[in-house]
């Protein structure tokens, strides 16, 4: 049997368990996939002994940069991200990808596609935000602007692309009504600051797409704000499931049903 894994810390909440057993069983495939709680302190050490117990596994927050110096190889897309959420086993090599990014994009197809003549703003620069960032750039070829409230990050993300800006959470409350699509990656709106937003929606046009990558709770205050104002809203659960169906491909080659993935991951919320 095959064992896979999440791995980060905190991990007790997350569903990547639930959504990739759905699958695995659906497809009668022999392997198992569990959660493991790896220690910030101690990672250096605990990490190499995990990797021989295993064929691959999703790495989340605060783990996607640290995992890096313990790879073999890291495809194209994980090494320009800085960040790797899969890592797979091939002929004894450890390999990293990002499917962060892409799985994003995926999601919000559910929506509409984009187009080269949408303009988004994304809020936040950390992890998750940098992987949106290049399938933005890469797949769609955009215009986006970077908000955040360390702007240097935000500067430092958009350095390769002369056309993006980089700019204050302020500065993202005014020109609001500028944009096709706002995309909210910060930690805003998690159990801890359940009651925040990022930035406040007054001049928030009505139709403008605006998607949360937080899934749990289902609808943050970002999303209630913003349907108020009459916008399309997507909270955080296509990204989740999308990620996690490139991550199964990458390890066993087969294409798991969204369907069954989704399902479980709503029978657990
Ligand atoms: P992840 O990998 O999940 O994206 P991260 O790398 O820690 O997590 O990034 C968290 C993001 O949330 C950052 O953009 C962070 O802003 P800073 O770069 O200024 O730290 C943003 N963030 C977290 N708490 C915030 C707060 N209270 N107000 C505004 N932004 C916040």
């Amino acid at each position: 049997m095959k064992n896979f894994a999440v791995i980060g810390n905190p991990i007790s909440h997350s569903l990547s368990p639930e959504m990739h057993n759905a699958a695995i069983l659906d497809l009668g495939i022999d392997a198992h996939y569990t959660r493991k709680r790896l220690s910030i302190e101690q990672f250096d050490t605990e990490f190499p002994l995990f990797l021989e117990k295993i064929e691959g596994c999703n790495v989340t927050v605060p783990f996607k940069e640290r995992v890096i110096p313990f790879l073999d190889e890291l495809d194209d897309f994980a090494r320009k991200c800085g960040a790797v959420n899969t890592i797979v086993r091939r002929n004894s090599k450890w390999v990293g990808y990002n499917t962060d990014g892409l799985g994003y994009l995926l999601g919000l197809t559910e929506k509409r596609a984009l187009h080269k003549n949408d303009h988004v703003l994304l809020i936040g620069a950390g992890g998750a935000s940098k992987g949106i960032y290049l399938a933005l750039k890469e797949k769609v070829g955009c215009q986006v602007t970077v908000a955040n409230r360390t702007i240097q990050k935000a500067a430092e993300m958009i350095r390769d692309f002369e056309n993006d800006r980089a700019i204050s959470l302020d500065m993202a409350e005014e020109e609001l009504g500028s944009f096709t699509i706002v995309i909210q990656t910060t930690s805003i709106g998690l159990p801890k600051t359940i009651d925040e937003t990022p930035i406040s929606l007054h001049h928030l046009k009505p139709g403008t797409i605006c998607s949360d990558i937080i899934y749990n709770p289902a609808k943050t205050l970002f999303l209630k704000e913003a349907e108020k104002r009459q916008a399309i809203i997507q909270n955080g659960l296509p990204m989740f499931i999308h990620q996690g169906a490139l991550a199964f491909r990458l390890w066993t080659g087969q294409k798991p049903s969204t369907d069954v993935m989704k399902k479980a991951v709503l029978a657990s919320l």
